[in-house]
This record gives C-alpha cells, sequence and structure tokens, in this order.
C-alpha cells in the first residue's frame, strides 16, 4: 500500500453501512441473537461471496441484514466501519442505510437509526470525525413501501440529511419513484441516486431529470454517452465511484476497464468510494490503490480526486476547512 495513499485525508460518500457487516460480526450476532445462518462457519460464507452480478449479492447481502435485530447490534456495525475508517484517514463520511431492510423483519426504525446515530456521535466525540446520514429506498419494494419509509422517517429527520435509491437498478428506473423524490425535496433532503450501476445511461439522466438528485451513486454507464458525459461534467453532477465493487459485481470485467479515470479526464467530477467493502474485498485505501495499480492514476489525480469529495460533501464551508 502506498504511503500517499495511506496518509492522504479523505471523504466517503458512498457507503452502505449493512455492507460493512464482516462475516466475523455477522457469526457473533447471530449467535448473540439467535438467528439461525444458511452457512456453517465464516469460511463457507466468505466463499459464497462469488458474485456474477447485482442480484446475486444483494440476495446474500440482505441475508448478512438478518442478523441486525437491537439497537446494540446497530451500533457495533456502525463502530466496527468507523473504526476501519479512521484508521485509513477518513475524515468524513456519508452513510446509506436501508431501514426497508429491518422494519419489513420486524425491527423498528427507531432501533436501526438509534444504534447507527449512537456509533456517529462518539466517532465525532472521540476523534472529530463527521458523517451525514443518507436513508436509502429500496428500488425493487413499492411506491407506496417507500411512502409508509418516508412517514416511519419523520419522528428522526433531524438525524437524517439526504435520500437515496438503492437495491436492484433492472426494471425499477428513477421515474418510479419521482413522486417519492418530490415529496422528499419539499421536505428538505438532499438528494441522491444509485444509476447507471448495472442500468443504462438514460438511468442517469431520469435520475437528474425526473428525481432532481445532487449525486449520482455509480454512473459508470455515462461512459457509454458522450453527450451525457459532457453534461455531467459541464454540471458539475459528482460521480460516487466504487471500483473494486463494479469489479467484483462483474460491471466491467477488469480493473483496466473501468471507466473512473477517462471520466476524470473528460472534466466529471468523480470520487472514490467503498460501497459495500466487508463484500468486495476491501474499505477506501483499498479502492484507491486499485485505481492507482489498475489504472495508473498518479497520486495528483488521486488528491483532485479527494479534493472532489470535499467539494461534493454536505459538510458547511467551515467544516470543510477543518477537514485536513
Ligand atoms: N445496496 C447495497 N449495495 C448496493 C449496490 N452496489 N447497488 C445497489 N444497491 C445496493
Ligand atoms: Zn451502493
Amino acid at each position: 500500500m502506498s504511503g500517499f495513499i495511506e496518509g492522504l485525508p479523505k471523504v466517503e460518500l458512498h457507503l452502505h453501512i449493512e455492507g460493512t457487516l464482516e462475516p466475523e460480526l455477522v457469526f457473533a450476532l447471530a449467535r448473540r441473537n439467535d438467528v439461525k445462518l444458511a452457512y456453517a462457519d465464516q469460511a463457507a460464507l466468505k466463499a459464497a461471496y462469488q458474485f456474477s452480478d447485482l442480484q446475486s449479492f444483494l440476495d446474500i447481502y440482505y441475508q448478512g441484514s438478518r442478523v441486525l435485530l437491537n439497537e446494540q447490534d446497530f451500533f457495533d456495525m456502525t463502530w466496527a466501519y468507523l473504526t476501519r475508517a479512521h484508521a485509513e484517514q477518513v475524515r468524513h463520511t456519508e452513510i446509506f442505510f436501508d431501514p426497508q431492510a429491518h422494519t419489513a423483519r420486524g425491527v423498528p426504525f427507531a432501533v436501526v437509526i438509534s444504534g447507527i446515530h449512537r456509533a456517529l456521535e462518539q466517532a465525532r466525540q472521540e476523534w472529530g470525525m463527521t458523517s451525514r446520514l443518507i436513508m436509502s429506498f429500496l428500488r425493487h419494494l413499492s411506491e407506496q413501501d417507500a411512502f409508509d419509509t418516508l412517514k416511519d422517517a419523520m419522528p428522526f429527520k433531524d438525524k437524517i440529511t439526504g435520500v437515496g435509491l438503492d437495491s436492484s437498478e433492472q426494471g425499477n428506473p428513477p421515474a418510479k419513484f419521482g413522486r417519492v423524490y418530490a415529496a422528499c425535496q419539499e421536505l428538505g433532503f438532499r438528494l441522491v441516486a444509485h444509476a447507471g450501476e448495472e442500468g443504462p445511461p438514460e438511468n442517469i439522466r431520469d435520475a437528474l431529470d425526473v428525481l432532481s438528485v445532487e449525486r449520482i451513486d455509480h454512473g459508470v454507464a455515462a461512459i457509454r454517452d458522450p453527450e451525457l458525459m459532457a453534461r455531467l461534467a459541464a454540471e458539475h453532477v459528482p460521480l460516487t465511484q466504487c471500483p473494486l465493487s463494479n469489479l467484483r459485481l462483474r460491471v466491467v470485467d477488469k480493473m483496466s476497464d473501468h471507466p473512473l479515470l477517462r471520466l476524470l479526464q473528460a472534466g466529471v467530477k468523480v470520487t472514490i468510494n467503498s460501497d459495500d467493502p466487508a463484500y468486495f474485498g476491501g474499505y477506501m485505501n483499498a479502492n484507491y490503490q486499485a485505481v492507482q495499480q489498475g489504472l495508473g492514476a498518479s497520486d495528483q489525480q488521486l488528491l483532485v480526486i479527494t479534493l472532489n469529495a470535499v467539494n461534493a460533501c454536505w459538510l458547511s464551508p467551515e467544516e470543510k476547512a477543518r477537514l485536513s
């Protein structure tokens, strides 16, 4: 690992907290909560992390989330992530959580957000590490389910900065959630959405035009559409890209095919993030290393990409000034 990457202060903008559950913690929580798992041990679970596409990953990711039942479980998961991120010089992190993955199993919204928030607060107090929370709607579920979730979130609105859209992109285009996003905008939430991960460039356009998002999560498909690339550059739309995720979910065949540097060279505000690090083989430093080694990015380019994340994050100008 290069000393430059290790020492670089970083900002993470695309991280699913449920995607940070390491096999060890999955099994520890399963024991604590008496949850039966489909895998005999950690090695068997890890062996199942051979993904053919996004859906094959999501099936295992939602299975893993079943071990989360109590406030302390959500705290422990979040604290484990924050500890790793802190060790990798992440100074600020904007975290997705999937409330529907838990409320559908009977875990109250309050339990989910209280455990996550308590860990975020502890990291702020102990290390000065800042964070924001992004409530993500599961796009394979209905519009009504998203509206119900928005209602559940209302008592905790002060703890949630933005909303996002994740899960299966194929067959669930942005327009399905046009009315949900309009309501979220009206309520003052910041807006982002996964688009162009497995789906076409059209989904990136619709996320911008129909959902009015300010950042695109992934946006890999933009490389196939020069006009869209030019628009993203001209409108300074940040892309929160996740190289190791895209490799493990076969969005790209090999790291050298990843479009991140080509997008950067076209003037697009790309950033590097870890997505679901427990499943994809690494946290922030490993993703930076993949861009350095797989794409040949220079230290100067990695610095520009990091400054893109500082610019794109939701801290106040005063808080940003304190990041370095
Ligand atoms: N949920 C967790 N990780 C995801 C990803 N990479 N794409 C869509 N939904 C997700
Ligand atoms: Zn994601």
